[in-house]
């Protein structure tokens, strides 16, 4: 199945926590249990926790029982949703673009706006599977022949509408016969790499190792790989990338050893009312998700723990964005306004550039 389907009637998705031990499928009407599914990483990935928020909202107005009650409950749930995560843009982009939808037909009947609300949440779904589609052709046109590709996180089919966004590339690449192997960090703390990436690309028949995150930068060292590919979470209009925690060192050591450190994700990723990655919030997660394993508590007990989920990579240190429109190279400062259509906004970077 899809990470996330609408089954007619409710909202069918796999609980990502559970992955690759048990394929728990979970099939809810309750807006409610996708925040706490998304507060909880059971639904994660940028893309996809854009899609679940709009599907939350379709939910939420399902048992809207009188008009007076649409507005309230469209805020009291857009609120909620956008409280869940701080950093994928991905999801308050969806917010808004359901809100808007809402605020529109605000005087129309009331089953009139629900079914223009599921409409507007199938599309927010299919456009993302569109997008992967597109982003895994852009993407590995410009990967090094019989590339052997580093990955962090999952940004595959449990992240997003469709294909993924790094993961499509590295899968299109595959089907193109241009890849030869994927090295994927396992990711700590929470290991989407081992347990989701390492999943997916297993199903997928493509030739994989699963490495500790500290074996990125010796694989380097030793000219194992000749490509990093990771996603996003939000994107600057400067180029700066927030992405999972351990993407900057990953970016760091590809720079230092030469290897094209490439970012891929959709335009709903990049957020251009920000400029620096400094501006953009960074989740900051429990500490229980770096002082158990497994369940199993593997640090002393009132040990103080920092753990941010994100970190950002500045623009000097990636050599490509891909999104669905084609690939943006540096001066991110032009391509990325150029490539989402703002073209005063180049003008406005390169006046301030000086
Ligand atoms: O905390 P997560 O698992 O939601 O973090 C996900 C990532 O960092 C992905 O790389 C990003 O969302 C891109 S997914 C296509």
């Amino acid at each position: 199945m899809r990470a996330i389907e609408w089954t007619g009637e409710k909202v069918r998705f796999l609980d990502q926590t559970r992955l690759p031990l048990e394929e728990l499928v979970v099939t809810t009407d309750d807006e409610l249990v996708i925040i706490d599914a998304i507060k909880r990483l059971a639904i994660r990935g940028a893309p996809l926790i854009g899609i679940a928020a709009a599907y939350a909202l379709v939910l939420a107005v399902q048992r809207v029982k009188h008009p007076t009650e649409l507005l309230p409950t469209v805020e009291r749930t857009a609120t909620l949703l956008i409280a869940t995560r701080p950093t994928a843009v991905n999801l308050s982009w969806a917010v808004q673009r359901m809100k808007r939808k809402a605020l529109m037909l605000l005087h129309h009947p009331l089953s009139e706006v629900r079914s223009a609300l599921l409409a507007e949440a199938i599309a927010i779904h299919e456009e993302d599977e569109r997008m992967c589609e597109a982003i895994g052709q852009h993407g590995a046109a410009i990967l090094p022949l019989a590339a052997t590709v580093l990955t962090h996180c999952n940004t595959g089919a449990l992240a997003t509408g469709g294909n993924g966004t790094a993961l499509a590339l590295i899968r299109t690449a595959w089907e193109q016969r241009t890849l030869k192997h994927v090295y994927i960090d396992e990711t700590r703390p929470l290991l989407q790499g081992a347990r989701l990436t390492a999943w997916e690309v297993q199903r997928m028949s493509i030739p994989c190792t699963l490495i500790t995150d500290a074996t990125a930068a010796f694989l380097m060292q030793r000219g194992i790989v000749n490509a990093v590919v990771v996603g996003a979470d939000r994107i600057t209009r400067y180029g700066d990338v927030a992405n999972k925690i351990g993407t900057y060192g990953l970016a760091v050591s590809a720079h230092h050893h030469q290897v094209p450190f490439i970012v891929a994700a959709p335009t709903t990723t990049i957020d251009p009312n920000l400029e620096r990655g400094s501006q953009i919030p960074i989740e900051e997660r429990s500490s229980d998700e770096v002082t158990y394993c497994g369940g199993t508590r593997i640090a002393p007990e009132d040990i103080h723990v920092y753990a941010p989920a994100f970190d950002i990579t500045p623009h000097e240190l990636i050599t490509a964005i891909v999104t669905e429109r084609g690939v943006a190279s540096p001066p991110f400062s032009v391509s990325i306004p150029c490539m989402i259509g703002e073209t005063e906004g180049v003008h406005r970077v390169e006046e301030g550039a000086g």
